[in-house]
């Protein structure tokens, strides 16, 4: 499973970039973070895969996203506020050969007709499935098992991370790909017990 970062944030974005596989960001993320779109690409190496989320009009915004970078994703949602869709944009994105992240992602459903449209990356919604009382890994599991079965290129991001045990459950559910909050991947880090057993190490080297 690789791992993403989920931000928007340069600090954050410099300190961890050596350990994932790619960043994830959309228009919350960058409102909170304060940075633009452009800063947050000074900061990737050429190619370096990085989900921008298009807004209104999609198909427009879409294809100049796609022109910043031989690593964008260009992130657009299944379904709009209003209820309208995007599986026939993500279809003409595809067959142009642009990079989509088919994103807001909530039921295997979703996840089939995404795929079908030829979204390169599918981002299921795992903390957001839970908020609303539905299984987050088992529609990892349903949409993995769906995706295999049909040879699908597709992959999985494992999308709305708030606590550190989703990230067990994404890869054991199927997810090829774990997008991670700096905050979550501070707490990936700690363990009471290597504290401790390092400070034990310190204390007997010392003699
Ligand atoms: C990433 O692609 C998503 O936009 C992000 O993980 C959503 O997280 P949230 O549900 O915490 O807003």
């Amino acid at each position: 499973m690789q791992i993403f970062l989920d931000s928007g944030d340069i600090k954050q974005i410099k300190k961890w970039l050596p350990f994932v596989d790619g960043l994830t960001t959309n228009p919350t993320i960058l409102k909170k973070d304060g940075y633009s779109i452009e800063q947050i690409l000074k900061e990737l190496p050429e190619g370096f895969p990085v989900s921008l989320e298009a807004v209104y009009p999609f198909e427009e915004k879409a294809k100049e996203l796609a022109k910043l970078g031989t690593g964008v994703y260009v992130k657009i949602p299944l379904l709009n506020g209003d209820g309208s869709n995007n599986l026939e944009v993500i279809k003409r994105l595809s067959d142009e050969g642009i990079s989509v992240n088919c994103t807001a992602l909530f039921s295997l459903g979703q996840v089939i007709l995404a795929s079908k449209a030829g979204a390169d990356f599918v981002s299921l919604f795992g903390g957001r499935i839970e908020d609303e009382g539905g299984d987050q890994f088992e529609v990892i599991r349903l949409a993995s098992d769906f995706l295999f079965e049909s040879q699908s290129d597709s992959q999985i991001i494992f999308a709305s991370v708030r606590q550190v045990s989703q990230i067990a459950g994404a890869q054991d559910s199927g997810a090829h790909i774990v997008t991670i909050p700096p905050a979550i991947l501070e707490k990936m880090l700690m363990h009471w017990y290597s504290k401790e057993t390092s400070a034990q190490f310190e204390r007997d080297a010392r003699g």
